[in-house]
Parts: structure tokens; C-alpha cells; sequence
């Protein structure tokens, strides 16, 4: 008796994550959602021979490029010169060749006609050094070596500035942009749910906790990079408390912040009305005003408070980031409620 009830409670822990490795920040997934328009244009510009792809935090640029795919990838953040460019890019081409102490331009006639190469945070490399690469593998086509590549930057005009230069800026780039917008929620959570099909358990996400990490991921400005690490976190939280599926409570413990201390500025009307924010808000992802008033009541009558104005007290605490208004209602997005109730009822009690 004693271990079969041992062994559901370890069957419980596996009843979330079905595949984590789905959720690294590397993983291609084998579709992708709400891109089908852009990837049509990558494709077609590439055929050309080059793309440039533009777009904000997380808005599936790197993914996007590795997904269409190439011979070499290489992150010009993390290699700012142009001589550490090329030879991270011939360390994937010719493992075999050593590019050490070579001039650059020697490395340049290394790369083999026809390949594509995928230039990552270009905008990332030292500005002169970007300068002469542009230049240089904008004109190889000119040399009659055709280097496919795709580049990828944050911002296209900002990259522009850098270049500085427009007969450069017109041969390395052009007309061949391709510009990500940001995801709508109801894009995000399409992408989420896919995410979670092919990662999680079925029974471990629904539509409740999807839409709320959709909400959280529509503004913060990690954008989708936000969502998968939320899911994958909040997952994990689930998991590790043995959680059924993912609750409210666990994406809000992924998302916490450390705001606890600002609960002491908050004066006495809006400390209350926090409470019952907070109070109505438990494992719930969305709560009406009707809500908030009905639990207001309980919570004034408990501690002999009557707040004096509710639409000022409760536009002071949207304002000031507490209460959060979403797509289906009012809410607390970074902090568990439990926490939050405790902290409050300590500083009421005082
Ligand atoms: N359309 C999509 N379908 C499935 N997953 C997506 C989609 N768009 C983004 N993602 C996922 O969101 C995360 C962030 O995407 P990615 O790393 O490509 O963003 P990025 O634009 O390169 O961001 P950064 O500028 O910070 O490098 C990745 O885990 C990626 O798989
Ligand atoms: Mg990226």
C-alpha cells in the first residue's frame, strides 16, 4: 500500500514536462507559427543572395535564420572583429584549416563559393570592423565569389548609421530587408500553445495559464524570449511542487519581482485595496472590478478600514504598476499572491 502510494507521488512529479529540451533558447521547433509571409521573403532574397532580418527583442530573428538554415552561423557580438568573424565561420566550414595569424583577406578566398552564412547581432561587432566587413562581403560578389549570407540586426536603420556609408549600405543590404513586428497576444499564445504541445503533458497547460503568460510576454521586453523561458520555468515550478498543471501561482513565482519593499509607500486606502486585489486574484488569472469590490468589503469590514475613494485608490495602484490591466480583467503579474498577502496583512498589523 505503502509504495504504491510512493509511486504515484513520483508518477505526479513527470506529469508536467514532457520534453525540456523543447524549451532551450537553441531549439528549432519543426514548425513555426505566425511567419509563414516572412519566411516566404527570406527565402526569396536569399535566393538572390542575401537578406537582411530586422526586428526587436525576441522576435524570432535568430530562430528564424537557423530554422532556413546555412553552413555556418556565427554571433558577431560575441566575435567583434572581422578576423575573429571569418575564422568562426571557416571553423565550421574547413574544421580542418588553421586560420591563425592569417591576413583577413586570405581568409576571405577560404570561404567557398555557394555557401550561405548566417551573420547574428551584426550590429554587435566593433564599428569599424563592421564597416570593412560590410564592405567587403558586399563586394565579393563583384570578385565573382558569391557568399550567401544572412544578417540579422535589432534595429536597420540603427545599422544603417553604423555603416555610414550608402554605396555600402545599398550592396549589403538594399531592398532585401525583412522586418519581424512584434507578436499580437493572440499570436503569442498560438505560439505558446504549440510550444506546449510539443514540450509539456497535455492535461499540464490550458487556455488560463497560456493566456496569462501571453499577457506577460506582450509587454515585457524580452517579448517571445520572455514567453518560452516563463513556460519553461513555470513548468518547472509546477513540477517541483507537484503540481497537477501549471497554476496561476507558479507563473507568478516565474515572473517575480523584488518589489515587496514598495508595499510600505502605499498609504493606507491603497494598502487595503492591494489586499483585496491580491485576495480576490488567488489562483485566478483574471478578477472584474465587481470582483475587487465584492472582496474589498470583506477585507474592510476585517480590519475596520473604509477607503474614501475607490476609481482614485485603484487608478493609483494601475498607475504604479501594482495592479496590472490585462486582455480578460485586473491582476497581479509579478508576485505570488500568497506572498503578497502576507507581506500586506504583516504591515496592516502593525
Ligand atoms: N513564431 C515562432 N514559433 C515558435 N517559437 C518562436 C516563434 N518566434 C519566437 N519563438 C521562440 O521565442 C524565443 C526567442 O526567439 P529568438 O531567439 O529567435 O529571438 P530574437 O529575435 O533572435 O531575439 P534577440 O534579439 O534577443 O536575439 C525562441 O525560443 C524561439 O524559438
Ligand atoms: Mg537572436
Amino acid at each position: 500500500m505503502q509504495s504504491q502510494s510512493f509511486l504515484s507521488k513520483c508518477l505526479l512529479i513527470f506529469v508536467i514536462i514532457k520534453d525540456a529540451s523543447k524549451l532551450e533558447l537553441s531549439y528549432i521547433p519543426s514548425k513555426i507559427l505566425c511567419r509563414e509571409e516572412e519566411i516566404n521573403k527570406i527565402k526569396l532574397y536569399l535566393k538572390a543572395g542575401k537578406v537582411l532580418i530586422s526586428g526587436s527583442v525576441g522576435t524570432g530573428k535568430t530562430m528564424l535564420a537557423r530554422y532556413i538554415g546555412g553552413d555556418a552561423y556565427v554571433n558577431c557580438y560575441v566575435n567583434k572583429t572581422e578576423h575573429r568573424v571569418l575564422e568562426d565561420i571557416l571553423k565550421q566550414l574547413k574544421p580542418r584549416f588553421n586560420p591563425a595569424g592569417l591576413p583577413t583577406q586570405k581568409l576571405w578566398n577560404e570561404i567557398e563559393e555557394g555557401k550561405t552564412i548566417i551573420l547574428d547581432e551584426i550590429d554587435g561587432m566593433h564599428a569599424d570592423e563592421l564597416r570593412h566587413f560590410a564592405y567587403t562581403l558586399s563586394r565579393q560578389y563583384e570578385f565573382g565569389r558569391k557568399i550567401k549570407y544572412i544578417a540579422i540586426t535589432r534595429n536597420h536603420f540603427i545599422l544603417k548609421q553604423i555603416i555610414n556609408d550608402d554605396a555600402t549600405w545599398s550592396t549589403f543590404a538594399g531592398k532585401s530587408i525583412v522586418e519581424l513586428k512584434p507578436y499580437t497576444w493572440e499570436q503569442i499564445k498560438e505560439i505558446l500553445f504549440y510550444r506546449a504541445e510539443e514540450s509539456l503533458y497535455p492535461n499540464a497547460y490550458d487556455d488560463d495559464s497560456i493566456s496569462f503568460i501571453a499577457e506577460i510576454t506582450l509587454n515585457s521586453p524580452g517579448h517571445m524570449r520572455t514567453g518560452i523561458e516563463l513556460l519553461r520555468q513555470s513548468a518547472m515550478i509546477a513540477e517541483s511542487k507537484g503540481h497537477e498543471k501549471i497554476e496561476i501561482e507558479d507563473i507568478r513565482e516565474a515572473n517575480r519581482e523584488e518589489w515587496m519593499s514598495d508595499i510600505e509607500s502605499l498609504d493606507d486606502d491603497e494598502t487595503i485595496l492591494l489586499l483585496a486585489v491580491a485576495t480576490a486574484c488567488k489562483n485566478k488569472a483574471y478578477v472584474s472590478v465587481e470582483d475587487i469590490k465584492e472582496t474589498l468589503q470583506i477585507k474592510q469590514e476585517e480590519y475596520g478600514m473604509k477607503i474614501e475613494n475607490f476609481d482614485r485608490t485603484f487608478q493609483s495602484l494601475l498607475q504604479q504598476g501594482f495592479v496590472y490591466e490585462g486582455n480578460r480583467g485586473y491582476t497581479i503579474l509579478d508576485c505570488p499572491t500568497s506572498i503578497l498577502i502576507e507581506e500586506i496583512e504583516k504591515k496592516l498589523r502593525r
